[in-house]
């Protein structure tokens, strides 16, 4: 069923492999909330986590999926490493490589830099967010948490908002939504949208009220303003006003829309405060909670597969 060697993104994946996944992550995320939190899956093996770019949620989450699944989990802090006394990537690669570790998590402000390293190592190659490239496990969480919410993952109409040029989370969620069929709607102003998106077979706007007309889902996007070099938008009040999301623009979307964030969360810059806490319509803490369960499943599913490569 998941044939992978790495999860370098969702490109390369068959919607089999993405179902397979989910499944797998909902038995992780019902055992986990009647209490079982003591997994063997990945009992002997070592699981590494570098982070060459700053994250709170998901360098926990990966951690936190890998003890439940009785890993060795060692995290690196990149900050203080010989990388900043002039190693290459490749080089802190190859020493780690000798290290043998069985999982490796990265993260990396350089789009394809995670791909070059899996090339570099034995072990199973985990990509946690490079660059403007993809998130994979972040575009995996957030279709578990909609399909757990809505009853299915296809023929729904899903809505991304704001960031789109900046963000890997909404390329790798495009990518995922359309594999598995369903209308993707990009919304966000003309400066903020990447170029050639037209390729992706999505429906982009820049008039909230339009984009968000009969949408079943609504990502809303944080502003990254460490990718900015300026003059992205007029002012952040300016921008909420026209793309923060508030409940009088969600009121365009169906009356059982759900809004989502990967977060960090700008309060009152892409989304307002009261919404974002709506527990009625916000499913953003399901989001980190299957968060987990999505990366102990895709864990455990490298974990098999390097144990059939021998
Ligand atoms: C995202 C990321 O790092 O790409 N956050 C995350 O993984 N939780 C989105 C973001 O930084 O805005």
């Amino acid at each position: 069923m998941f044939t992978q060697r790495h999860l370098l993104g969702i490109e390369p994946l068959h919607p089999v492999e993405i179902a397979a996944l989910l499944d797998r992550a909902d038995h992780y995320a019902e055992a986990t909330r009647r209490g079982e939190k003591h997994g063997d899956a990945l009992e002997g093996l070592t699981q590494i986590n570098m982070f060459f770019e700053n994250s709170t949620r998901t360098q926990a989450s990966f951690e936190i999926a890998g003890k439940r699944l009785g890993a060795d989990v060692m995290n690196m802090a990149m900050q203080a490493s010989s990388l900043k006394k002039g190693e290459t990537l490749i080089d802190t690669a190859l020493t780690l490589n000798a290290m043998r570790p069985d999982l490796l998590v990265v993260r990396h402000p350089h789009s394809g830099a995670v791909n070059l390293l899996a090339e570099k190592v034995n072990c199973a190659v985990l990509n946690a967010g490079d660059g403007r490239h993809e998130h994979p496990t972040q575009a995996l969480l957030d279709a578990l948490t909609i399909r757990r919410a809505k009853g299915r993952l296809h023929r729904l109409t899903v809505a991304i908002c704001g960031d789109i040029a900046h963000s890997r989370v909404a390329r790798s969620n495009l990518i995922l939504l359309g594999k598995m069929e369903n209308r993707v709607r990009l919304i966000g102003p003309p400066t903020l949208m990447p170029s050639g998106i037209g390729e992706f077979g999505v429906e982009v706007t820049d008039d909230m009220e339009e984009g968000l007309k009969g949408a079943d889902v609504v990502m809303m996007l944080r502003l990254q303003k460490e990718r900015m070099d300026g003059g992205f938008i007029p002012s952040e009040r300016e921008y909420y006003h026209r793309f923060g999301l508030d409940a009088a623009k969600l009121a365009n979307a169906k009356p059982d829309a759900i809004v989502m964030h990967p977060g960090p969360m700008n309060r009152g810059v892409e989304i307002d405060g009261t919404l974002a806490d709506d527990i009625n319509r916000s499913v953003i803490q399901e989001q980190v909670e299957m968060g987990v369960a999505v990366r102990m499943a895709a864990m455990d599913l490298l974990a098999q597969n390097l144990a059939k490569a021998g």
